[in-house]
């Protein structure tokens, strides 16, 4: 029997790790020990998403969260090696680009345990971002690299991967695994009365939240898009809510507490519109049908953007106003299956058991 030890802490990664974590309890041959490292603890950014989408509770519940980047990264390496070194897993597997997948891969590459990466080759090719940091390095010290897009392989083959042994495949999307998973079981967030029509948006990333500039501006572009355009139903992230309450900023859309996939997944259902810096809900948005404006510089999803889908306009007040009229309402269409069309957590395992045969 393959023992598979699983790392995930962030929101995102749990709702990857959900199809992948199904995918495995329906495979012979292998089974995984899943830790958690408590990057993110807040039940409406933890819990609930265990609860809803049926994930198996933490065999190792860790309880690292806050501080700086080194110290975060740092103290997880630590506590993570121990469990490594009690557990002795055949492999480690982790997804994304957080602080709990650099610190996840980098434990398990210095025990001499193989590492496989869910998302890796994506770029956006800006090393101020911490993401890129951690993907790439994460990357560098994987064996098994599982590719969401033909561009994400490009990058990986750009960087030189197809001299070294470690086996890049292209499996898919497993966000969109869950996209088609758990769409019917949408609901509306209880407790908020919503507008009909309405823009969903989500902020949460550092390089909007932590500078600013930026963050005033998009402060603003969203203040004026729910006056004269149409309602922005905004999910507040409890990073962005700290930082525009220690700038003073006054955000006024409607505003409401994180929401559980279900939620989220009716509300990307019912918009006119998202806006956003996620990563995630940028393909979101494109398997529901609604255009995307999103408020980067980059993104690691470019096919979205080639494909008119996606329109990025940084965190400019007045390209986030124009971008999101001219979009408002427009819809698009999935008609070349770039994220592989929903069979890439079955693919990773497959992969994943033919790896330690
Ligand atoms: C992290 C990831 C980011 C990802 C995001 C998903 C890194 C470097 N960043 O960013 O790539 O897009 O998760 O949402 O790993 N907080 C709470 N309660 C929570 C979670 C966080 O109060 O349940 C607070 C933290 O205490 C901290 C802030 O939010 O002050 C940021 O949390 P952190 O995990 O450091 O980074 P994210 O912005 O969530
Ligand atoms: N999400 C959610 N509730 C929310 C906001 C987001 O369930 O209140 C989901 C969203 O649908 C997507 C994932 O969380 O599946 C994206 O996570 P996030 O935007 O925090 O991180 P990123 O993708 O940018 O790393």
């Amino acid at each position: 029997m393959q023992r598979i030890l699983t790392i995930i802490g962030a929101r995102p990664q749990f709702i990857k790790a959900s199809v992948v974590s199904r995918a495995i309890q329906k495979t012979d041959g292998v089974e995984e020990i899943l830790l958690h490292t408590g990057q993110h603890f807040d039940t409406n950014m933890s819990d609930i998403f265990f609860n809803q989408l049926g994930i198996p509770r933490p065999d190792i519940q860790l309880d690292i969260h806050g501080g700086g980047h080194g110290e975060m990264t740092g103290r997880m390496l630590a506590e993570i090696e121990q469990t490594l070194l009690e557990h002795m897993p055949d492999r480690v597997l982790v997804y994304g680009d957080t602080n709990s997948t650099l610190a996840g891969a980098l434990a398990a590459a210095k025990q001499h345990i193989p590492v496989a990466h869910v998302e890796a080759g994506l770029r956006s090719f800006n090393m101020r971002m911490p993401e890129e940091i951690n993907r790439i390095l994460t990357d560098q010290i994987s064996d098994l690299l599982f590719c969401p897009t033909t561009t994400s392989v490009r990058n990986l083959e750009n960087e030189g991967f197809a001299a070294k042994p470690a086996k890049v495949i292209q499996v898919g999307d497993v966000m969109q695994d869950a996209a088609l998973l758990f769409a019917e079981k949408a609901v509306a967030p209880v407790g908020d009365a919503l507008p009909e029509k309405f823009i969903l948006a989500t902020l949460h990333r550092a390089e909007n939240t932590d500078d600013p500039k930026r963050l005033a501006n998009i402060v603003r572009a969203l203040n004026h898009i729910h006056k004269s355009e149409a309602p922005v139903v905004l999910p507040l992230h409890p990073r962005t809510r700290k930082l525009i309450a220690l700038q003073g900023l006054d955000l006024d859309v409607q505003l409401i507490d994180p929401i559980g996939y279900f939620e989220m997944v009716w509300l990307l259902d019912h918009c006119q519109l998202v806006l956003t810096d996620s990563g995630g809900v940028q393909k979101e948005a494109f398997f529901f049908g609604k255009a995307c404006v999103t408020m980067r510089d980059q993104t690691e999803w470019v096919e979205l953007v080639e494909v008119g889908a996606n329109e990025l306009v940084g965190a400019d007040e007045h390209k986030i106003v124009q971008a999101s009229a001219q979009n408002l309402g427009r819809e698009v269409k999935d008609t070349n299956q770039l994220y592989g069309g929903g069979e890439a957590s079955q693919r990773i395992v497959d992969e994943l058991v033919k790896a330690n045969s």
